[in-house]
């Protein structure tokens, strides 16, 4: 008896572990960012964006490789301590009973959680369905959507690899007709971009797929006005929102398009296997699910999260990393990671055979730009970078693009881009 009682009130202390579910921020960090808040607060994005005493904090807040300079955050991001902590934390208290904690206590929060989604993602939480990727999410859309053969779908040879081969799959399964667009980044102007979409539109097209931020160099395309375009025409548009989500400031609501897919582990730095489904609430019900779901003619946007078992400690902590995210705010963000493109880029493009094959304008470019040295090829530059300063970025080498993506972060510091653009001007003159 004695032991059943004491057996009891153990479980008891357990299911305390709703306490799991509440703000995970680790008390030092969640004071230390208040005091930066509250000493900053009467800076405006552009003025905080050069406060490098603010921007500090939030580097304080990572625990990042002292020996390698990170500037490849276009491939997958870091996520601060606070999101490792609380993914560690719910991944122990899973690990106990994985099948009760797990799914029965873990899982309660993801409705919370879709909710805090939707309101960062600025739509109706029942358009939300949380996913493993951005590939994933955008798939669902490209494999789900109902076209046949013969139908036209638009997309551009700029787009991401995984996109592009999803949809030649379904070119080569259903017979539907892929029209490419091939741009010359970058581009500042937005008509030219919007016109080149027009011109490939005919009474075939059926839905626009659109890459908001390019991956390659950074371009930021005019997804509203081309938002508006297809829909004047009857025409559906699926985004690529990798590379914007919680690195631009914008809403879903306000692009006005039909299909959304992100990662959520590149700018808002939510742990390694998270991403994000928008569908537009009236167009749930038409879109098959990638993996089947008990009825995939529901209008319900669960039936996307039928995804078998996975970890449900990766998906829970996205919560401390929107936490994290709004302790800084998608303007100041946005401001300070083009702040940071602007200082290096700046600094050295009028070194004599550099060139930036990005767009500084800001409503071009923000985080992501491409670095050129006339004598040097991508790889050979990404490799000198690292062998000689251990700076870690990215070759570029594809069709027309050409050249090294270098992509600081929110822990990126003024005085570490020093270090780059001394890197470059040594490279460029030997
Ligand atoms: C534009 C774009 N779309 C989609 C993806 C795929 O993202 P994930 O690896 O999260 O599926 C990437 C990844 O870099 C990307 O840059």
């Amino acid at each position: 008896m004695n032991n059943r009682r004491h057996f009891i009130k153990h479980l008891s202390v357990l299911s305390a572990g709703g306490a799991l579910a509440e703000t995970l921020l680790l008390p030092e960090i969640q004071r230390s960012l208040d005091r930066n808040n509250d000493r900053f607060a009467s800076y405006s994005p552009l003025e905080l964006a050069r406060e490098e005493d603010f921007w500090q904090t939030i580097k304080d807040a990572y625990q990042l490789s002292p020996d390698i300079m990170n500037l490849n955050n276009g491939g997958v991001c870091p996520h601060p301590l606070v999101v490792e902590e609380a993914m560690i934390k719910y991944h122990r208290f899973s690990n106990e009973i994985p099948s009760f904690n797990m799914w029965r206590k873990v899982d309660k929060n993801r409705e919370p959680l879709r909710q805090k989604l939707a309101e960062l993602a600025g739509c109706n939480a029942e358009e939300i369905a949380i996913q493993r990727n951005a590939s994933e999410a955008l798939e669902t859309v490209i494999f789900g959507l109902p076209l046949k053969k013969g139908d036209e779908v638009i997309l551009t040879k700029q787009d991401y690899p995984n996109m592009m081969n999803a949809w030649k799959q379904r070119e080569k399964r259903d017979g539907i007709v892929l029209k490419w667009l091939d741009f010359d980044f970058p581009i500042e102007n937005e008509k030219t971009i919007v016109d080149t979409y027009a011109q490939a539109i005919t009474k075939k097209t059926k839905l626009l797929h659109v890459t908001h931020v390019i991956n390659w160099m950074g371009q930021i395309m005019p997804v509203k006005p081309i938002v508006e375009l297809a829909h004047n025409r009857k025409i559906e548009v699926l985004v690529d929102g990798a590379h914007s989500f919680a690195h631009l400031d914008y809403s879903i609501h306000d692009l006005g398009c039909d299909y959304f897919g992100t990662s959520l582990h590149k700018w808002l730095g939510a742990p390694f296997g998270t991403g994000m489904l928008f569908v537009k609430k009236d167009k749930i019900q038409k879109l098959y699910p990638l993996l089947a779901a008990p009825n995939p003619r529901s209008k319900d946007i669960r039936k996307f999260e039928h995804l078998g078992t996975r970890s449900f400690a990766i998906e829970q902590a996205i919560e401390q990393a929107i936490e994290f995210h709004l302790k800084i705010g998608s303007e100041r963000k946005q401001a300070r990671l083009h702040h940071l493109t602007r200082y290096w880029a700046t600094a050295v493009h009028t070194l004599p055979g550099v060139h930036i094959g990005t767009s500084l304008d800001p409503r071009y470019s923000c985080g992501i730009a491409l670095l050129q040295i006339d004598h040097l090829k991508p790889v050979a530059l990404a490799q000198s970078l690292f062998k000689n300063y251990k700076i870690h970025a990215v070759a570029m080498d594809y069709h027309n693009i050409h050249g090294v993506r270098i992509t600081p972060n929110v822990y990126t510091l003024e005085k570490e881009l020093d270090y780059l653009i001394q890197a470059i001007s040594e490279i460029s003159t030997t």
